[in-house]
């Protein structure tokens, strides 16, 4: 069932209309659906049957620590990147026993808050980084437990700039120093060898690389089993494609996923671990935005809206395709055109969408950019001194501020004015 769909000629989110929340919460906001989010999470986790899994939602697709606190109550777990996110999975009710800490260039001060949080594991991704994480562990009394990340140099994910599986990205200890990676591990007196980890890749929308990935790691922790490490963890990352209704291809569903992992990992014996973060928030928010101004005159019409590049980097970024779509349904005998959807900033970078067909719209209309909930917010800035964009979730017919948009004067608070008089 979806959870944005029109009533009444007019989109909403679950039961609270769209046009309410422009009113009364101003214009950009990103609007979540709770049961969306609720619904995707527990799909892709049920979707692993029988197996020892840990779903660590990958915190950096959408961060918000109400969307955090919303899947910590169905179990979740988190993968985070820094010790900001490590600290919002805390605030949000995640205990230190759910929390994996990936990421290539953790910290000391990094290190020592997640070693205080007692988490579940590192993925320690160079050795420089492991021998500073077990100067770190030694100095608290404690044992770090790490995972390598491994690149297996398997191909996988949508763009360039997020594809990370291959020998020629930054991730990971290449594929075949993995072994004496662990050699050296095994004698480090802070560092306690627990698992694998790999992620290659986001916006995967074919279940060969995982495939490819899987068995790679496989043959791996055979080997270093035989050469006693006592490997109980398999962390296979996120990266699970979502649609975000063009046409390209269909990413394959949760459950296809799932049973590919239960083929290829069922007797392993090991914790599998996932880091989903795009497959459980990104169709569990939208982008609502007004349109300010209709340009025509020249030989194309732009559609200037209330958003721009600093809310939804995507497009600009990655050229990523976002569903439009107008708040009010259209009339049966309104005409369409074709735009270019374009944001208030002074870059010809923020342009959302290129040649776009939709329903013709005038300004004070809404629109929506679907599927925003993963890296749309999380990725927002300042840029322009634009108020960082709010957020709101939506839970049947209520909905709460999960973000407040900031006043000038919020803006302001930390810089400073120079004084070099004394
Ligand atoms: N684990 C690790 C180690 C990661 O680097 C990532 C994403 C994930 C998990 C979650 O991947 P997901 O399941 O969401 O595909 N900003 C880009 C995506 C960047 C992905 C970075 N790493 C975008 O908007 O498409």
């Amino acid at each position: 069932m979806r959870h944005f769909d029109h009533r009444d000629g007019e989109l909403h989110a679950e039961d609270v209309p769209l046009s309410r929340i422009a009113a009364e919460v101003g214009t950009p906001v990103y609007v979540y659906s709770s049961a969306t989010l609720e619904r995707h999470y527990r799909v892709f986790a049920d979707s692993f049957g029988g197996l020892d899994t840990l779903v660590a939602y990958s915190v950096k697709a959408n961060s918000n620590i109400a969307v955090l606190q919303t899947l910590a109550r169905l179990g979740a777990g988190a993968d985070v990147v820094s010790g900001g996110e490590l600290a919002r999975a805390l605030i949000a009710g995640i205990p230190g026993e759910r929390i994996v800490f990936s990421g290539v260039g953790k910290t000391r001060d990094e290190m020592s808050a997640a070693l205080e949080a007692d988490i579940h594991v590192f993925n320690v991704e160079s050795l420089p980084e492991l021998r500073v994480l077990d100067d770190v562990a030694q100095s608290m009394g404690r044992r770090a437990p790490v995972a390598f990340r491994v690149n297996p140099d398997v191909s996988a994910g949508g763009h360039e700039k997020i594809s990370t599986g291959k020998k020629e990205n930054k991730f990971g200890i290449a594929w075949d120093r993995a072994e004496s990676a662990y050699a050296e591990a095994a004698c480090l007196p802070g560092i306690e060898v627990v698992g694998v980890d790999v992620h290659i890749g986001s916006q995967i929308d074919d279940l060969a690389p995982f495939e490819a990935a899987i068995r790679k790691v496989r043959g791996l922790i055979e080997r270093l089993r035989t050469q006693g490490h006592d490997i109980r963890l398999f962390d296979i990352g996120g990266g699970l494609g979502i649609h975000y209704g063009d046409d390209n291809r269909m990413p394959p569903p949760p459950s296809d996923y799932g049973q590919l992992v239960r083929r290829l990992t069922a007797d392993l014996g090991v914790q599998m671990v996932f880091e989903p973060g795009r497959m459980i928030a990104g169709n569990s928010g939208v982008l609502l935005t007004e349109v300010l101004y209709v340009k025509g005159g020249g030989d194309r019409e732009f559609l200037i809206v209330d958003a721009a590049m600093n809310d939804l980097l995507r497009p600009a970024l990655y050229d990523a395709w976002h569903a439009v779509e107008p708040v009010r349904l259209p009339e049966p005998d309104q005409a369409s055109a074709t735009y270019d959807i374009v944001g208030p900033i002074c870059e010809s970078g923020d342009t959302f969408a290129k040649d776009r067909m939709m329903p013709a719209v005038r300004a004070g209309d809404l629109v929506v950019f679907h599927s925003a909930g993963a890296y749309g917010a999380a990725q927002s800035s300042q840029y322009n001194t634009r108020p960082l964009v709010p957020e709101v979730m939506v839970r049947g017919g209520q909905y709460r501020l999960i973000r407040k948009r900031p006043s000038v004067e919020e803006m302001l608070e930390r810089e400073r004015l120079v004084d070099w008089s004394n």
